[in-house]
């Protein structure tokens, strides 16, 4: 465990013992160990590779939690991600997830090229709807994957890319295929599409 990984769960048991105080958010104390990251609202503002996930179904942010912990999934650039997840209790997983799906996925008024995103829909439409849904659609929860609309471009690249290389492994063969089709441009396009939303 890094130091940095310690400090913020100090930070987290910390409040937790302070949240015995009467002004109870709906945020779980554990949060504090998220924050500095992903913002309490999961924007995770101003941070290029830090993924949004406010409006992600808990489903998925229990799978990304647990892949870490295990690690079927590596942080490639933020150690601290895994070696904070490696401490995560079952329960705090629960409730972060809980947590940040309950928030609506905020705008982050990123610069978007309304070409490129024009170029980047049916992309989606022919490739990629089928297991990723808008965050507020219905059925975003039922299906296979988590929702990219509203995701952070430069995330969006880095995962695209991450799977394109080999060092993200993909858990489904057909979005392995369906992403093997993708050239560079076609990935930009997207990233704009999603960005968009
Ligand atoms: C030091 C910064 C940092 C901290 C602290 C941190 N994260 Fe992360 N988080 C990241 C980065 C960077 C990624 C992308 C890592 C990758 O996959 O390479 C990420 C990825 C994730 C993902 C996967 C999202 C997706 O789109 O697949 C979830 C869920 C997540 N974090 C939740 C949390 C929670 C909950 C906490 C607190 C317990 C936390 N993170 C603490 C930086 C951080
Ligand atoms: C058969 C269903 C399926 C299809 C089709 C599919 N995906 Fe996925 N996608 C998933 C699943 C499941 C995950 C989460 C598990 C994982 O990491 O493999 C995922 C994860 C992702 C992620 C990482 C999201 C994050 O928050 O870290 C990106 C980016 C992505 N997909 C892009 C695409 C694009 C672009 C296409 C179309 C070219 C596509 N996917 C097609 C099922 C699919």
């Amino acid at each position: 465990m890094s130091d940095l990984a310690r400090k913020y769960l100090h930070l987290a048991l910390g409040v937790g013992l302070l949240s015995l105080a009467p002004l109870a958010t709906a945020a779980p104390a554990i949060v504090e160990a998220c924050k500095v990251c992903h913002a309490e609202d999961g924007s995770g503002v101003g941070k290029r590779i830090v993924p949004v996930i406010a409006g992600m179904p808990a489903v998925h942010i229990e799978e990304a939690l647990y892949a870490y912990k295990d690690g079927a999934r590596q942080c490639l650039e933020e150690p601290v991600m895994c070696e904070t997840a490696a401490l995560l209790t079952d329960d705090n997983v629960a409730d972060l997830a809980e947590y940040y799906a309950a928030i609506d996925r905020p705008s982050l008024n990123e610069d978007i090229d309304a070409a490129l995103a024009a170029l980047g829909e049916p992309i989606h439409k022919r490739l990629c709807a089928r297991c990723h849904l808008p965050p507020d659609d219905p059925n975003a929860a039922e299906v296979l994957g988590p929702p990219l609309h509203g995701q952070r471009a430069d995330y969006l690249s880095y995962a695209l890319e991450s799977y394109i290389s080999g060092s993200r492994e993909n858990l489904l063969d057909e979005m392995k295929e369906k992403i093997s089709f993708l050239d560079e441009g076609d990935v930009e396009a997207l990233a704009h599409y999603y960005g968009s939303y």
